[in-house]
Parts: structure tokens; C-alpha cells; sequence
């Protein structure tokens, strides 16, 4: 057998980085672990998608009121069962849950962390073969131990965050995660079932020249997101432009396109809905700490998102994230109008 020894798997690199940390209990770890393991077994699933009867509506509305798919369902009990079973996690919120869910037994009551989990972000590209993605965020929990968790623990700003994390199930299927020491991507490698480091200590370019933006809603957004997006198009050769508009509709990949290559993504507020579409607490937040951890920066236009202090599970905040140069003109934009 061929053994190829440059390889460091996740479980390999977690703990490797646990050396660096004397007193650490190895919780995170476990907890990593955990997370890989649900993803893989998600991963199955969205692979047969198109072979099995799992495709398709499921009937059902989810709290956001939008229409749930089957493999959304798949993905969040998983995520859920996983991470109750495992003994790291005190409890978790779902995109899909209305309501936290505290595990509340002798061993998850001792555990240190919570979980926020969008299970199956971009769901409406199941049916047509493109890239969909998780997303988590971890905190350490405000409760005691010994107690089981509580809402105030899923209510925390997302500079709290002790890691964030997302999977693309995609042309190769990426777990990427972020604490503060740096961000690093895995790429699984189906022979061996094992997700494999393949994007050490990530750093997003200061400047790209991709814009990602719903273009349907231009008329819909504030005079200084019109005026960025007119920006990035009028510009020429001799300032990297003009930029390039790329939008998947699905968060995971359009950010992690940015996250490696450099560039922007926008989901601004619009007229209609002034707070836009997507989650703070597991969409936003651990998107902007791996994005700062990268060296980019995410801002709802106005405040940094990581400082948003949240009132709600499932509250929406616009968002702006990527590059900082990219970032910091288009603040300039918002500023000016
Ligand atoms: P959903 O999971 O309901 O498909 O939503 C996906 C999110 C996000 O991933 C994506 O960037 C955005 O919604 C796209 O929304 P629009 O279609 O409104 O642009």
C-alpha cells in the first residue's frame, strides 16, 4: 500500500494544535471531530441526491418561513445526534429549530461549548447540482457547568466565538474552520473517508476583483450599495477592473470563493426587507470570524458584525464580507450617501 505520509488529517491537526496548549482538556477537538463526522455522513447524502427520493420539498415550513427540503431535515439531525451524543456539546440552535435545544444529561450538562448550525445553507441549489454548504459557530458557555445550558449562552456576540467553521459540498466537498490562532481548510478525500489538510493557515486577499450581490434587487438597496456596485463595474484596467459579478446563491461557496481567491459579498437590506435575508447568529457571525481571522473584514454597513450584540435566535442583519481593501471602499461608498 502507498502511504503517503504528508498527509494530516483533522482529527491528526487538532491535535497536533492541542500540543500548543497545555491545559487544554481536548474538548474542541472532540468537538471538531464530531462536526467532521456529521458532515461526512451529509456528505453521503447530498451525493445521492439526485439517485435517491430524499430529493425534493418536504412540505413543511421552516421558522423563517421558507419551504423545507427533505436533505435540510437529513442534515439537521445529524448535526443535532452527533454532537448530543458526543461529549463537548451542552447544546444547540438550528436555522431549522424555532427553539434552542439543551441536551440536559449528566454528560452534555458537563460539556463546556454551545453549537449554532445553519445545517444545510443555500438549499434551494439541491435540486439543480450546486454547491451547498454548513455553517457553525462554537461558544463557550455562559452557565455553569454541571447545569444544563440556557438561551443566554446562544446570545452571545459572535466576537465570542471560540471557533467557526463551514462545509461546501461541492466539486470536492471542503471543511474549513477558524480559531483565533489562524484558518485552515480540509478537503475529503473519499478513498480514505478522511478529511485531509489541503489549504493551510488560510489568508483572504486584501484585494480580488469578484463582486458577489443579488443584481435582481439593485434597485432595492441603498444609494451607497448602488453606488459601490456602479463602482466595481466602471472600473478599468489600470485598478484590477472591471470586477467580475459572481453569485451562486448560496453563502458557503460565494464566501469561500472570496475567502481564497479575495473579494466582496453582499446581502444588503432592501427596501422591502431593510434587515436582508440572512442570519446573524449562525450565518453572519461565524462567516465574519473566519473572515477576520484571515485578515478580511464583515460589517452589516454600518457596525462590525461581531460586535452585534444579538436580541434573537433568528434575527437577520444585512451583510458585507471579504476583502479589506474591497471592504474598506466600499464603506467609503455607504459613508458618502
Ligand atoms: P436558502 O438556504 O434558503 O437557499 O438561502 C440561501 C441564502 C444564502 O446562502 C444565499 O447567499 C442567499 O440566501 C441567496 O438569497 P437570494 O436568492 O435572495 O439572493
Amino acid at each position: 500500500m502507498n502511504f503517503n505520509r504528508k498527509i494530516l488529517t483533522l482529527d491528526e491537526f487538532t491535535i497536533q494544535q492541542l500540543r500548543n496548549f497545555p491545559h487544554a482538556t481536548g474538548e474542541l477537538s472532540s468537538l471538531l471531530r464530531d462536526l467532521g463526522l456529521a458532515a461526512k455522513r451529509v456528505n453521503v447524502e447530498v451525493n445521492k441526491a439526485g439517485l435517491v427520493d430524499i430529493l425534493g420539498d418536504h412540505g413543511s415550513v421552516n421558522v423563517q418561513g421558507e419551504e423545507v427540503k427533505k436533505l435540510d431535515i437529513f442534515a439537521n439531525n445529524q448535526f443535532m445526534k452527533v454532537l448530543q451524543h458526543g461529549v463537548s456539546c451542552a447544546g444547540i440552535a438550528s436555522e431549522e429549530l424555532d427553539d434552542i435545544v439543551v441536551f440536559n444529561d449528566e454528560i452534555s450538562n458537563q460539556s463546556k461549548y454551545v453549537v449554532m448550525f445553519d445545517p444545510l445553507d443555500g438549499s434551494g441549489n439541491i435540486d439543480v447540482n450546486i454547491s451547498i454548504g454548513t455553517i457553525f459557530g462554537v461558544y463557550r458557555r455562559l452557565s455553569e457547568r454541571g447545569t444544563p445550558c440556557n438561551e443566554k449562552d446562544f446570545l452571545q456576540k459572535g466576537i465570542q466565538q471560540v471557533a467557526a467553521g463551514y462545509i461546501v459540498y461541492g466539486s470536492s466537498t471542503m471543511l474549513v474552520y477558524a480559531t483565533r490562532r489562524g484558518v485552515n481548510g480540509f478537503t475529503l478525500d473519499p478513498s480514505i473517508g478522511e478529511f485531509c489538510l489541503s489549504h493551510p493557515d488560510i489568508k483572504c486577499p486584501p484585494v480580488g476583483n469578484i463582486y458577489s450581490v443579488n443584481h435582481g434587487n439593485f434597485f432595492r438597496y441603498e444609494k451607497g450599495v448602488q453606488e459601490y456596485i456602479t463602482a466595481c463595474q466602471k472600473k478599468d484596467k489600470t485598478n484590477g477592473g472591471p470586477y467580475t459579478q459572481r453569485y451562486i446563491g448560496s453563502m458557503v461557496a460565494d464566501v469561500h470563493r472570496g475567502l481564497i481567491k479575495g473579494g466582496i459579498f453582499m446581502y444588503p437590506g432592501t427596501t422591502d426587507k431593510p434587515n436582508g435575508k440572512l442570519r446573524l447568529a449562525y450565518e453572519c457571525n461565524p462567516f465574519a470570524f473566519i473572515v477576520e481571522v484571515a485578515g478580511g473584514r464583515a460589517t452589516n454597513g454600518k457596525q462590525r458584525i461581531l460586535e452585534i450584540e444579538p436580541t434573537t435566535l433568528h434575527q437577520r442583519v444585512p451583510m458585507f464580507i471579504g476583502s479589506k481593501d474591497m471592504m474598506d471602499e466600499l464603506e467609503g461608498c455607504l459613508i458618502n450617501n
